[in-house]
């Protein structure tokens, strides 16, 4: 995307403080290459010509697009070829494993652009030498890894970051991110992950924003600025990669990897807007999922990456596959060999091959044999050395690699305000039925009960980068630490996923019996959730269940913690007299943050980014379901689109999130009844904290088009403003709206928004709605983009 449109984004002070420290701070701060020239280290050959390619472009003052296209002119087709080449550096759990003296001759040989699971601003920084210096050209390094929700100091998992319901918070995590992995020798992260989830069962529901794509696309932009500050030759930035590209999140039974039979008009409206948000916000990387839609693999999509991305969207970034993604296009069963499946992902322009080594290792006689390949590796050799060029790695590539800059980045006592300040936005108060919530100062004898209460490793999620156990504050310590050791008696009571022991449950029981209040925590441990972790059940694990029921039955005063990266059924702990925190996979600053929300110093806020559903069955479960001719009645003798055994709708619904304090809407306003094309609309609404505690408020707004050329979505989110109003306190807030928001993927393969009516609703969750209206689009409206893709406007003002 050659332009950019920025997200409105409501910048609080407090917010700007942190950021603002932060950035601060650290600102100080194959073998398969086979070819005629791949044999030797060229030393000769540099000397005679008078240094490196980059080298003698640079000296003759070459720069930009001019210096790369100097550079692809001197290049063989086998380094070429080597450029597009991503490998393992080592694995997920040993970085830098696979670095040996053969692979270091791969780079001086040319035979690699880029590793991955690779870190360290030292080690990288020799490796980068050898790109730099011993290779014929010269041609610097990409170092990549999955710096997902934070680098060394995690903030919670994306899910979590989405239901703070505020750019800002994913902005600032992001950055941190970025400022520490920078400092790692690290270039790019395959992050955010923009796909949407709308199937809890679906164990990456845990990496992304949930199920609403104008969510999804306001967090896209968010992070992706995070990461990228708009320059990326500043060497605390790193490339963003939106990813997986397609329609990942959509696979048939919320299956991991499977097949996304959805229509053209669901990819269009649902699952690629947050992809378009982050092309326009100028993410640098895109990486293409590995399922397929349809039938035809997106790594092998010629029509959806090459066409619509490259040609409609005109996105000029690196495209990277997903790993493995190419070689397995012959699992998918569309190619019959190693070469045919690297020539599909070229020819659909999948720039670098993560990890088979395909592009390298088999593709020179194809590519010799075809001048559509050799236009092809053309054009990806230059995004490849684009990308690059753009981090400024070919003017500066030991940037990255300073070990005091490194040092002196990581874990610092400002990033661990960011996370914990993060991880008390995202926490989500499900109910507070009996009031239980906030604890009071002193609350007496207080049992701790659950095994995650004490689990340093799940408090920081499946991607947990450089994060490490030692780092985390669990809720058993920062309990411990707030009312003192005496208070406090922690029994795990059953483990996270095995059987459930009765003893250790008797003990729990016992333990909460003679305590004045129970704290349960309970839900998932961090390995359920995320790649390869698809539940068919999403109940709350066997022996977590059990505990929960003994807990429960003891009469105790019981206030829940709930710890998860999905939507649950959570029907076991969901009595009238409940108090429920979800608190996600909430980081290293885990247990200060859950304490500071349950005692109240922090007013929980957090909204669900997911519907939670009432039984697993009722997966996939979301607001933006499309009415039908016999819409879902709660009346059983009608026969309509519902299940029979359970309520139409889910247990707790996208949006909802209580507060301790209550808020009133009123005064609903609208600019005019009616919204001409090339006019904008305005919905302004007050909001009074009508109680005694400051607090923060997340104003939804919704909308729906009740009749369309095709059925319109019951529900879709149009804006959202997270909003401080201290007691008694009101402030207005106000949405603009233009009418290419309600464009959809029309019958002609446009989109189009249709002259007529546009309902809207305002309120504090999808199933909390506090006012509504209507207005009438005047005129027949051709978008040239999808509507949830589009920022909506925000303004704020004071009484
Ligand atoms: C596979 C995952 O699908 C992707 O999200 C990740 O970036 C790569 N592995 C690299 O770890």
């Amino acid at each position: 995307m050659r332009h950019s449109q920025r997200a409105t984004r409501g910048k609080s002070a407090r917010m700007s403080a942190y950021r603002y420290s932060a950035i601060a701070l650290l600102l100080i701060a194959a073998s398969g290459c086979a070819s005629s020239q791949s044999s030797s280290p060229n030393v000769d050959l540099r000397a005679e010509e008078g240094g490196t390619t980059v080298a003698q472009a640079t000296a003759k003052g070459l720069r930009g697009a001019e210096r790369v296209g100097f550079i692809l002119d001197k290049m063989t087709t086998a380094e070429k070829l080597g450029q597009l080449n991503q490998m393992a550096g080592g694995r997920q759990i040993a970085l830098n494993s696979r670095i040996t003296d053969a692979e270091r001759d791969r780079v001086r040989t040319g035979g690699v652009g880029s590793y991955l699971h690779v870190a360290g601003a030292e080690f990288l920084g020799d490796l980068q030498h050898v790109a730099v210096e011993d290779s014929r050209n010269g041609i610097p390094l990409l170092f990549a890894m999955d710096v997902v929700h934070g680098y060394r100091t995690i903030f919670p998992v994306p899910l979590g970051i989405a239901a703070t319901f505020d750019v800002d918070d994913a902005e600032l995590a992001a950055r941190v991110a970025a400022v520490e992995a920078s400092a790692a020798g690290l270039h790019w992260t395959f992050a955010p992950m923009v796909d949407i989830a709308r199937d809890a069962r679906w164990g990456r529901i845990v990496e992304g924003a949930g199920e609403e794509p104008f969510l999804g696309s306001a967090m896209a932009r968010a992070q992706v600025h995070g990461y990228q500050v708009e320059d990326l030759k500043r060497p605390d930035t790193i490339i963003a990669t939106a990813k997986h590209f397609g329609a990942y999140g959509a696979g048939t039974g919320g299956r991991d990897y499977d097949s996304a039979d959805i229509s053209e008009r669901t990819l269009m409206d649902v699952y690629l807007p947050p992809f378009r948000a982050a092309a326009e916000e100028g993410a640098a990387s895109f990486m293409v999922a590995f399922n397929d839609i349809g039938g035809v693999p997106t790594t092998a999509n010629k029509a959806l990456v090459n066409g619509l991305l490259r040609g409609q969207w005109d996105y000029d970034g690196l495209i990277v596959s997903d790993w493995n993604s190419v070689p397995e296009l012959l699992n998918h069963g569309v190619a019959e060999t190693r070469s045919e499946a690297g020539a599909l992902a070229l020819l659909a322009s999948v720039d670098m091959e993560m990890t088979s080594g395909i592009y390298a290792a088999d593709m020179l006689e194809a590519v010799e044999a075809s001048p559509a390949l050799e236009a092809a590796l053309d054009a990806a050799t230059k995004r490849v050395l684009m990308a690059k060029d753009r981090l400024g790695l070919f003017d500066a590539p030991y940037a990255y690699h300073d070990p005091a800059r490194e040092a002196a980045a990581m874990l610092t006592p400002d990033h661990r305000a960011a996370a914990r300040h993060v991880a008390e936005r995202s926490m989500v108060l499900l109910r507070n039925d009996a009031g239980m919530l906030p604890l009071k100062p002193q609350p007496g004898k207080v049992a701790v009960i659950g095994a995650l209460a004490g689990d340093a490793r799940s408090m920081i999620g499946s991607w947990k980068a450089q994060g490490r156990e030692e780092d985390v504050v669990t809720v058993v310590e920062a309990l411990r630490k707030r009312l003192g050791e005496e208070f406090v008696v922690y029994e795990p009571g059953a483990g996270t996923r095995d059987v459930a022991d009765p003893a250790a449950i008797a003990k729990a029981v016992a333990a909460a019996e003679a305590a004045d209040v129970v704290l349960l925590i309970t839900g998932e441990d961090y390995n359920m959730s995320g790649e390869a972790r698809s539940r068919s059940d999403i109940g709350l694990p066997v022996p977590q269940k059990a505990l929960a029921e003994a807990i429960l039955a003891t009469g105790k005063p019981v206030v829940t913690v709930l710890m998860t990266g999905r939507p649950l059924d959570i029907s076991p702990l969901d009595s009238d007299d409940a108090s429920i925190l979800l608190a996600w996979f909430p980081g290293v600053e885990a247990g200060p943050a859950i304490i500071n929300v349950l005692f109240g110093d922090a007013v929980p806020a957090g909204r669900l980014p997911a519907s939670f559903p009432r039984r697993s069955g009722q997966s996939p479960y979301f607001i933006g379901h499309n009415p039908t001719g016999r819409p879902a009645d709660a009346d059983l003798s009608k026969d309509s689109a519902r299940y029979m055994d359970i309520p139409i709708t889910p247990a707790y619904a996208f949006g909802h999130g209580l507060s301790y304090a209550t808020f009133e809407y009123t005064n609903l306003r609208l600019s005019s009844d009616t919204l001409a094309p090339d006019d904008t609309v305005s919905i302004g609404v007050d909001i009074t904290n009508t109680s005694m505690t400051n607090a923060d408020e997340v104003v939804q707004l919704y909308t729906r088009d009740p009749v369309a050329q095709v059925a319109r979505p019951q529900q879709e989110l149009r804006g959202f403003a997270r909003v401080h109003i201290d007691a008694g306190k009101t402030k207005h807030v106000t949405f603009t709206l233009r009418p290419e928001q309600f464009a959809y993927f029309a019958p002609s393969a446009r989109f189009e928004a249709d002259a007529g009516r546009i309902d809207f609703a305002i309120g504090a969750g999808a199933a909390d709605i506090r006012l509504a209206g209507s207005f009438q689009v005047t005129g027949h409206v051709i978008a040239d983009g999808p509507a949830a893709a589009i920022a909506t406007p925000v303004s704020i003002s004071e009484e």
